[in-house]
């Protein structure tokens, strides 16, 4: 689906995800949500907060990551510190029900410490209700970037990837884990990923975001033109 611009794209996005966690919530009394990154979600954050807060039944939400900079929670630049600010300081998320990626750690063991609270809370084939992601302009969605290895993980759910081009450490969900979800919501805005996007669509595509293909669960792209 198109949009206009970011803002009509943001309340697009908040309208799937109150019918998302209103579906969930009524069928299995819980809603388990990955959020993503990024700058492109940071209004849809502000929108959940305020004028969609009142439709979505916060106490029953699960808050995962779909990955998270190994970075402190209170750096600049983490996932976790963006969605505190726009969201989940102004929502009655239960403190226990924010499953925080924990960047500050050794990469390898908050990986593996995360896939296990993933599995213990999902089950052993985690399925989320919705994965949110974003897509960068090289093609990359949550920390799977070009050329890392963590694109051709097959069994781990939550993995370390070393990002050269960053000379950092991300923290990510991999594609079981991406396309095991019952829905994967895109959010992408402006002309260089409106092309990128045109991009995916093509057969043989090799972007990282073009491996994103969940099944059985479904697949909605979200594009700002500006
Ligand atoms: C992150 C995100 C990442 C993001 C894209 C797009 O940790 O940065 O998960 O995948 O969605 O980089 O970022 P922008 O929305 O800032 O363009």
């Amino acid at each position: 689906m198109r949009y206009a611009n970011l803002e009509t794209l943001s309340h697009a996005a908040a309208e799937q995800i109150v019918t998302a966690a209103s579906d969930a919530i009524a069928e299995r009394g819980a809603f388990h949500i990955a959020l993503s990154g990024g700058s492109t979600p940071r209004r849809l954050y502000q929108l959940l907060a305020t004028d969609y807060a009142a439709r979505v039944d916060w106490e029953q939400v699960w808050v995962w990551w779909s990955d998270e900079r190994c970075v402190p929670p209170d750096s600049d630049e983490s996932c976790y510190r963006m969605a505190k600010d726009t969201l989940l300081d102004f929502v009655p998320v239960p403190a226990a029900q924010i499953m925080r990626m924990e960047g500050e750690r050794d990469p390898a063991i908050a990986a593996q410490d995360y896939e296990t609270i993933l599995i213990r809370h999902l089950g052993a084939v985690p399925a989320l209700d919705l994965s949110l992601l974003g897509m960068g302009s090289d093609g990359h969605t949550a920390s799977l970037f070009p050329d890392t290895s963590a694109l051709t993980e097959r069994s781990r759910w939550i993995i370390e990837n070393f990002v050269p081009k960053l000379s950092m450490w991300r923290l990510t969900m991999t594609y079981r884990t991406i396309n095991h979800a019952r829905q994967v919501l895109v959010m992408a805005s402006g002309a260089e990923k409106v092309m990128r996007y045109n991009q995916a669509q093509q057969p043989g595509c090799t972007l990282p975001i073009a491996r994103v293909q969940p099944s059985p669960g479904w697949l909605v792209w979200m594009i700002g033109e500006q």
